[in-house]
């Protein structure tokens, strides 16, 4: 027997507290979160603290060696030990079904797979799961269970002239080539040619991974925190051979997700012992572990050659990105991406490289590639504005593109010059003298600086239901999933919208993948994909309610959408969100810290649903910018390939301390061809920001510093 968390059916908790909007014209209107009365009152329960009955607990065995072979695990004295269930390894655990193409289209993340051979690929790999009556038996009796090694020799050495980099047509091709770059960069009055590096960095959201797998009557029932049940549920399904009626995957809350939280071992093993057991099973990764099994971004060497005019009009960008992954998956972070979208030149090269390393598997971290990718484009647009003599921003300006530079397809808006427009009006741009090094405040360099932001803006096919309740109330059904962004209250907004209706009268249940397929929370997607599925069922359930002679039935009237089809209306335009940011610093010449005193970010970002959590996005995204310009750093250990600081005592990122004032706002900017205008804010907000601060940090101090993070003894 279990607790039930979902499937609430009362009137929804907001319905007497939130900011009434008008019956029509709730998007755009400020609202408080609809769930956040839970939130704050914990009545609100996230994955690891749902209680079950006769629950549980995995612990996962982290490999202790980078590379090797596993030579034994010697289970029978920790079988012995107090409450201890049963330990999960590769010779005794079941076989998974790896050889298929996914919901997101591609293969399955072999990082996931855990226990299927005696192979260790890197520090920190899952060697075993160690089950127990509770998670201390299990944790102590996993700290106690002997594993012996093969060791082998191991490579960590990530640097930028890697003789092995490779190349990897994926979503996107890996090279993109026009024109003659050695001859337009011969031709140039001004050429920057400069290398920048990235250190890196993990997601670090607040929220642990945890996950807890159970049979419920021939089901496979997953309580989990992820980014898309749906996505979660079908990896589950096709890994173990099972019918995808037969899982269901919940995660009504989720605290953070960043990319991170899509299928990791924690849900794979709590499967498989939950399978093994017959009884709910849950395991939760500490923060040490989620340092090696849940993702991180990739350190990145990025190359930018560009070769202007005398007046800084660009005849030669080459932008080049190596990125690391592992063994076990290719992932490659796409830095030299956004060049491909922000910048023309008759001759113009972007190419994203990689070199395989006996480290953890790296993966989507928000804005994957255009957030290293436009801390080296926008510094070295910085450099050339410099060498040009050119406002940083007129040079932008005079260097916009008509179409997509790769692509050749218009753009479906831009708004990239009104962002800098209001931005440098806001900012007090203006009056800014361009020489670095002259503003002293006693021990202070004062400086500001600038970048442009840009993410692309898509849509995923998504299923929706709505439903007229019989007492004037709806209920919208979808598998969607809101990480801390404010989806659901998004949600309810468009709802509303579309059914004419106060956002009251909408209870919007989300995050369980019985509810149909859905775009997940990634890419920046979910929301727009999510409200075109709710917005045409509930335009057809207006139709059908309009023409109800006799009223809503007892059971309500349901209506399905799903948006497969209509996707395409997107297809032949380069849509992206664009943004410019401003950051003003103070470095201290004494002790080399560097403080961020204001930032400023205007986004063209499509329609905005809700100014409220939608502000709070993109001043998360640029506090993280702050973070990745001064803070943020994985160090690896070459000794033993793991991490000197794997934890949030030794990672350090931008806590409220170093936040100074952060401003965001945007520029009317509705996408046409979405139902309800919308682009996507998920990522674009950290995209630029750390250019923006490195350039200011030029400004104060006439140093460039090319790799990040900006520590006070790079400074000194
Ligand atoms: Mo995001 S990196 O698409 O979760």
């Amino acid at each position: 027997m279990t607790v039930t968390t979902t499937g609430t059916e009362t009137a929804p908790a907001h319905a007497a507290t939130a900011v009434t909007a008008a019956v029509t014209g709730a998007v755009g209107t400020a609202h408080t979160r609809v769930e956040g009365r839970d939130k704050v009152t914990g009545a609100a329960r996230y994955a690891g603290e749902i209680p079950f009955t006769d629950l549980a607990h995995g612990w996962l065995v982290l490999s202790t060696v980078a590379r090797g072979r596993i030579a034994s695990v010697e289970t029978a004295p920790v079988l012995a030990m107090p409450g201890v269930l049963t330990v999960l390894h590769h010779r005794n655990a079941p076989r998974l079904h790896l050889d298929y193409i996914g919901m997101l289209g591609v293969p399955p993340d072999p990082t996931a797979a855990v226990f299927q051979n005696d192979r260790v690929p890197h520090a920190g790999w899952p060697v075993a799961l160690v089950v127990a009556e509770t998670s201390e038996q299990a944790r102590e009796a996993a700290e106690a269970l002997v594993v012996t090694y093969e060791q082998e020799p191991h490579d960590i050495g990530f640097r930028g002239d890697r003789p092995d980099a490779f190349t990897l047509d994926g979503h996107m091709p890996a090279v993109t080539e026009k024109g003659d770059l050695d001859a337009e960069l011969a031709a140039s009055a001004h050429v920057v040619d400069v290398e920048y590096t990235t250190p890196e960095e993990h997601h670090a959201m607040m929220e642990p991974h945890a996950a807890t797998a159970r049979w419920d009557g021939g089901r496979l029932d997953v309580v989990d925190s992820n980014q898309g049940t749906t996505w979660v549920a079908d990896e589950l399904s096709r890994m173990f051979s099972l019918d995808a009626s037969a899982v269901r995957v919940r995660s009504e809350h989720v605290g953070g997700g960043f990319g991170s939280k899509g299928v990791r071992a924690h849900q794979v093993s709590a499967v498989m012992a939950a399978t093994a057991l017959r009884r709910p099973v849950r395991v939760v990764l500490n923060r040490r572990q989620m340092f090696s099994l849940t993702g991180y971004r990739s350190p990145t060497a990025q190359r930018v050659r560009l070769g202007a005019d005398a007046d800084g009009r660009l005849r030669a960008l080459e932008h080049r990105s190596l990125s690391q992954t592992s063994t076990v998956w290719d992932f490659v972070e796409p830095s030299a991406g956004v060049a491909r979208v922000m910048y023309d030149a008759p001759a113009h090269r972007t190419a994203n490289e990689a070199v395989r390393l006996d480290v953890p598997s790296p993966t989507w971290m928000r804005a994957p590639g255009e957030a290293p990718g436009a801390f080296a484009l926008e510094a070295a647009l910085d450099e050339l504005a410099e060498r040009c003599g050119v406002d940083p921003i007129e040079l932008r300006l005079r260097n916009e593109p008509e179409r997509g530079p790769v692509s050749g397809m218009p753009f479906g808006g831009r708004n990239l010059a009104a962002c800098f427009r209001e931005g440098a009006r806001r900012f007090g741009w203006a009056d800014r003298d361009p020489r670095p090094g002259l503003r002293r405040e006693g021990n202070l360099l004062i400086g500001t600086g600038t970048a442009a932001a840009s993410f692309p803006a898509g849509a995923g096919p998504s299923t929706a239901s709505v439903t007229a309740e019989a007492d004037g109330t709806f209920t919208v059904r979808i598998a969607a999933a809101d990480i801390g962004t404010g989806a659901r209250t998004a949600l309810t907004l468009v709802a509303a919208d579309a059914l004419r209706v106060a956002p009251a009268r909408i209870r919007m249940r989300i995050g369980d993948s019985d509810f149909g397929p859905a775009m997940i929370a990634g890419g920046s997607t979910g929301t727009r994909s999510w409200a075109w599925a709710i917005t045409l069922a509930a335009g057809e359930l207006r139709e059908r309610l309009a023409g109800e002679k006799t009223g809503v039935p007892v059971e309500g009237i349901t209506v399905r959408s799903d948006t497969t089809a209509a996707l395409g209306a997107l297809a032949q335009k380069e849509r992206h969100s664009f943004g410019a940011q401003f950051a003003e610093v103070a470095v201290d010449v004494a002790t080399g810290e560097v403080r961020v005193r204001r930032m400023l970010g205007v986004f063209a970002a499509g329609r905005i649903v809700n100014p409220l959590t939608a502000r709070g996005q993109l001043v998360g995204g640029m506090v993280w910018g702050i973070s990745m310009a001064l803070h943020e750093e994985g160090i690896r250990d070459r000794a033993s390939g793991g991490h000197y600081n794997g934890d949030l005592a030794g990672y350090h990122i931008a806590t409220n301390a170093d936040v100074p004032v952060v401003e965001a706002d945007w520029v009317d900017d509705p996408d046409p061809d979405d139902p309800v205008g919308i682009k996507g804010i998920g990522e674009v907000g950290i995209v630029g920001a750390a250019a923006a601060i490195a350039n200011a940090v030029w400004h104060a101090t006439g140093v460039r510093h090319r790799n990040l993070p900006i520590r006070p003894d790079r400074i000194l």
